[in-house]
């Protein structure tokens, strides 16, 4: 048995008149579906996105919260470990529904938020946690059209997060000494559709960097001390520097070097604990094990220097 769908009957109430990818088909329609609960009429009224060729999706198992995110194509197949599920009985299905494998096994069709996007890139190196990720970009005010740099780049883990949010009218500028990483991280964009956001250099970043007048400069490498006199050059007046560093020994030598740098001020240094709580109704309580330690951020203010 294939991932059940919306019966066969009703499914032309859904099929979108023009194909788009990220803009909802947003109109109310009356349906129905296996296995969600009807109201007392017997009938929902929902708003409905149907899953279309080309969509990332979200296909997450609600008995062990195991995820696969995967990019929908005719005639492909997602091998899970409860079962198969075939990509055509996806499209054409509302976001939202529940599906099952090819043995029964129920999963959710969802399309993934960023984060779940995030988590998912192939990675060769440690990716900025959200709740970091999340902060860093409020407190450097990115915003859409913003022109923001990173370095380094990773594997693309923050590059993700800062294309999504600059949007189609702002640009990332990301640097990484590691060509490999580069490469990587192009790919990760690629398959998500942001590579048109982001330009990737490979180059050591205290050689300085080709863009001016940027918005907010994030340094994520080893040694931020040293590209300070790179990150101010890149900067507008008032742009923001934002740095993570995971160790203490790293947090003390930037801060040294952040106070006597006269391009920079307005310094604070923070660090963000997040406590993931199970939601079992009778045992609502943290989790027994979480993630201890991610990094500190730092944040700094560009001058506008008087000594030059
Ligand atoms: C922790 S990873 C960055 C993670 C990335 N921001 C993400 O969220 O996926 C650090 C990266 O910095 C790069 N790096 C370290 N020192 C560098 C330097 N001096 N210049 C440029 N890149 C550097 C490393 O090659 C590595 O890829």
């Amino acid at each position: 048995m294939h991932a059940r769908k919306v019966s066969r009957g009703f499914r032309f109430l859904f099929r979108p008149a023009f194909s788009t990818d990220l803009v909802a088909i947003c109109f109310p329609v009356l349906y129905y579906q296996p296995g969600v609960q009807r109201s007392e009429s017997g009938i929902r009224e929902v708003f409905v996105r149907l899953a279309s060729e080309g969509d990332i999706v979200l296909i997450y198992n609600e008995r062990d919260g195991k995820y696969f995110v995967r990019r929908l194509t005719s005639g492909g197949r997602l091998q899970t470990h409860t079962g198969e599920i075939f990509h055509d009985d996806l499209i054409g299905t509302p976001i939202g529904s529940r599906v099952l494998t090819h043995l029964g096994s129920p999963y959710l069709l969802f399309l993934p938020t960023t984060d779940e996007l995030v988590r998912n890139l192939k990675r060769r190196s440690q990716i900025i946690f959200p709740k970091d990720a999340g902060y860093l970009v409020m407190k450097l005010g990115i915003v859409p059209g913003s022109r923001v740099l990173e370095a380094g780049t990773g594997s693309g883990g923050l590059c993700v997060i800062l294309a999504s949010i600059v949007g189609s009218d702002g640009q990332v500028y990301s640097y990484d000494v590691r060509e490999d990483m580069s490469r990587l991280a192009a790919e990760n964009l690629a398959f998500l559709g942001l590579d048109d956001r982001v330009t990737f250099t490979v180059r050591e970043a205290a050689d300085g960097f080709d863009e001016a007048d940027l918005d907010a400069v994030i340094l994520d490498m080893l040694e931020p001390w040293r590209v300070l006199e790179a990150a101010h050059a890149a900067l507008r007046g008032g742009g923001m520097l934002g740095c993570l560093v995971p160790t203490v020994n790293q947090l003390t030598r930037l801060i040294a070097n952040l106070k006597v740098h006269p391009g920079f001020g307005f310094i604070e240094a923070e660090e963000l604990l997040l406590r993931p709580f199970k939601t079992l109704p009778e045992r609502i309580r943290p989790e027994d094990r979480i993630v201890g330690h991610t990094g500190y951020l730092v944040f700094a203010r560009a001058l506008v220097r008087s000594d030059r």
